[in-house]
């Protein structure tokens, strides 16, 4: 099954594509977590790609489908995948068509202020990359799975949060249309508790099937 997640930042992309891929057994496919791996080994696409990231602002097209193109042909993708943050722009929806063909798109909706709290009360743990609200957290500096340090990620902050959210409203937005007009486009309310969304949204594929 080839899924693609979709939703403004803080929406829940990552958190459930985590849980989903898990439960069918395919690739997650985070173009962020990518971007940050390239970052954190200090690679020429890492430090070129961190101006925009940090600025709130979209990495060029090309680098992005190049990173993605290469990484659906790897063997855990061939079973499948979920695509968490590609495609952003109407050239990579349009680059996209030509190489994969995707069964349904899961657009995660929820309010601006709910995303700001969210992605402002972000923890991520250094070693082992799980996600966190710190609300869910007894100590904020510790990961409760594998003990690692806890970081906020750079681009997390207000400002740049509003910033991306923007972008997102400009850029990516339209592509609800563009999947809408294919007929596989999935609504998912995603203001409820981690749980409820991946009920729903588990709901929603087994209805292709
Ligand atoms: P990326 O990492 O993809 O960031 P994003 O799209 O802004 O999305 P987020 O990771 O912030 O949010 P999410 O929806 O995954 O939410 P999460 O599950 O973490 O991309 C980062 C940057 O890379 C971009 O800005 C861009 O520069 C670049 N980039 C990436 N892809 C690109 C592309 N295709 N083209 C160009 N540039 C690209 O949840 C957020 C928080 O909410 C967490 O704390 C979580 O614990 C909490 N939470 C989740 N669900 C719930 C819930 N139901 N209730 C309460 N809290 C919840």
């Amino acid at each position: 099954m080839k899924l693609m997640f979709l939703g403004p930042p803080g929406a829940g992309k990552g958190t459930q594509a985590r849980i989903i891929a898990e439960k069918l057994g395919i690739a997650h496919i985070s173009t962020g977590d990518m971007l940050r791996e390239q970052v954190k080994n200090g690679t020429a696409l890492g430090l070129k790609a961190k101006e925009y990231m940090d600025a709130g602002q979209y990495v060029p097209d090309g680098v992005i489908i190049d990173m993605v193109k290469e990484r659906v042909n790897k063997p855990d993708a061939r079973e499948g995948f979920i695509l968490d943050g590609f495609p952003r722009t109407a050239a990579q929806a349009e680059t996209l068509d030509g190489f994969a063909s995707l069964d349904a798109v899961i657009n995660i909706g929820v309010p601006d202020e709910m995303l700001i709290d969210r992605i402002c009360g972000r923890r991520v743990c250094t070693d082992c990359g799980a996600t966190y609200h710190e609300s869910m957290l007894h100590d904020k500096e510790k990961c409760p799975v594998c003990s690692g340090s806890m970081y906020v990620r750079d681009d997390d902050k207000e400002e740049t949060v509003r910033t991306r959210i923007n972008v997102y409203k400009e850029k990516t937005q339209p592509l609800i249309d563009y999947y809408a007009k294919k007929g596989i486009l999935h609504e998912i309310d995603g203001t409820g508790t981690i749980d409820e969304i991946a009920d729903k949204v588990m709901a929603a594929i087994e209805a292709l099937k």
